[in-house]
């Protein structure tokens, strides 16, 4: 895909199917969060956590569960597997950092053809819950601060002729 379809087509998915996502896309995936910039080169700062088994998946949901008192709440969407960004560090900078990797895997899941979405909110939670940290296998010293769901889905992804954003005040100066 050209660049800018990939920009163009990358749209929050909120319904995914059932298909798993192919271990050569998972690669994809995480090469492109690799090449991301990160400040002062602190590369050891962060780390991954790939997750396609649908148990803890579950667990994911689970947690919005209890947290949001909503049986069926979802944060996932049916995504098929989930990528945990932690940092070892707090603070704008790591929030950053974490979110270079995030876009980076958006863009590429995006070119891949796959579903994607960002997803912080449960992450938040999840980051608190010591069976999280324990079956997600989060490193000590690190909190996990975003992560990145991923899938086929359900319906076909239109690129879109206009940003979303119509709204954020763009200023030139010549
Ligand atoms: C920092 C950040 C956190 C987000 N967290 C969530 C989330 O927890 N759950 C969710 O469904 N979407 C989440 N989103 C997705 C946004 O809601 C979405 O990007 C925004 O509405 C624009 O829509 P678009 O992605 O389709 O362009 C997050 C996006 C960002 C940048």
């Amino acid at each position: 895909m050209q660049f800018t379809d990939v920009l163009k087509t990358r749209v929050s998915t909120r319904s995914f199917d059932s298909r798993p996502v192919p271990d050569g896309a998972v690669q994809g995936l995480v090469e492109a969060a690799l090449y991301a910039p990160v400040g002062m080169h602190r590369f050891e700062t962060l780390h991954l956590t790939v997750v396609k088994n649908p148990y803890l998946l579950e667990y994911v949901r689970s947690i919005a569960v209890r947290a949001s008192g909503d049986e069926a709440a979802d944060p996932l969407h049916g995504a098929t597997l989930l990528v945990v960004v932690s940092s070892s560090e707090r603070g704008e900078t790591a929030a950053m950092n974490v979110a270079c990797l995030v876009e980076n895997m958006l863009l590429r899941a995006t070119d891949l053809g796959l579903g994607n979405l960002y997803v912080r909110g449960v992450i938040d939670a999840a980051a608190k819950d010591a069976d999280f940290l324990s079956l997600f296998r989060i490193p000590e010293g690190f909190t996990s601060m975003a992560s990145v769901a991923v899938g086929y889905p359900l319906a076909p992804v239109a690129p879109r002729e206009t940003p979303k954003n119509n709204v954020t005040k763009v200023d030139r100066i010549d």
